[in-house]
């Protein structure tokens, strides 16, 4: 049987990798199989250079970064989500389609319509649940600078970028009602987020 796939999607600084840690844990004890955490860009053997390549490149058209994240995606597919969940395995990811949806026709105005097409032309696996940490821009963006000195060009894009990428996120998830665990977490520390979340993970697993 195949194991279950959960997506973390949010802007730069939402928190995803710390939820991600405790929900891979999480999931694990409570279904009993092995849970492979895994991101995007990169999380592929060999794929920090394809990481490196996009986030820290500089002039690419909108159009090539899309098809470099989705790139980046088909092969973190072939090489880790596919094989892991066939062994029964959980996956949890950092970032999926929503992402690129998010960034680069929210946040860099490629046609969404357009967008959608070819991600589904890709045919990648669809999560069992995709989980929106939703962050006001204006907190996440303290906590970027507050971590990084040298943010990738993503992260250095500001306040105006992260609010239509947030705005974005917000119209996807509801556009997925059944699919989508919203968490908005301004004012909830890590523990209360991570509630939120297992509260409505415990149906569906
Ligand atoms: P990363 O540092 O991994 O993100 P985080 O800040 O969440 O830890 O950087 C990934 C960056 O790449 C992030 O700014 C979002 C961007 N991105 C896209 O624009 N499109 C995509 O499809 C993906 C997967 C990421």
């Amino acid at each position: 049987m195949a194991g279950i796939f959960i997506t973390l999607e949010g802007i730069d600084g939402a928190g995803k990798s710390t939820q991600a840690g405790r929900l891979a844990q999480w999931l694990e004890e409570r279904t009993g199989r092995k849970t492979v955490r895994t991101f995007e860009p990169g999380g592929w053997p060999g794929g920090n250079s394809l990481r490196e390549f996009i986030l820290n490149g500089r002039g690419f058209s909108a159009m090539s970064e899309l098809l470099m994240f989705l790139a980046d995606r088909a092969e973190h597919v072939s090489r880790v989500i596919l094989p892991s969940l066939r062994q029964g395995h959980n996956v949890i990811c950092e970032r999926w389609n929503e992402s690129t949806l998010a960034y680069q026709s929210g946040g860099h105005e490629l046609n969404p319509a357009h967008v959608k097409r070819i991600i589904n032309a890709c045919n990648f696996p669809e999560p069992d649940a995709k989980i929106l940490i939703d962050i006001s821009p204006e907190t996440a963006i303290e906590r970027v600078k507050s971590r990084k000195n040298n943010p990738d060009k993503f992260e250095a894009e500001g306040l105006a970028f992260m609010k239509t990428v947030a705005g974005f996120y917000r119209l996807i998830a509801e556009s997925e009602p059944g699919k989508f665990i919203v968490v908005k977490s301004d004012g909830l520390n890590e523990d209360e987020v991570f509630a939120a979340i297992t509260s409505r993970l415990e149906a569906m697993t």
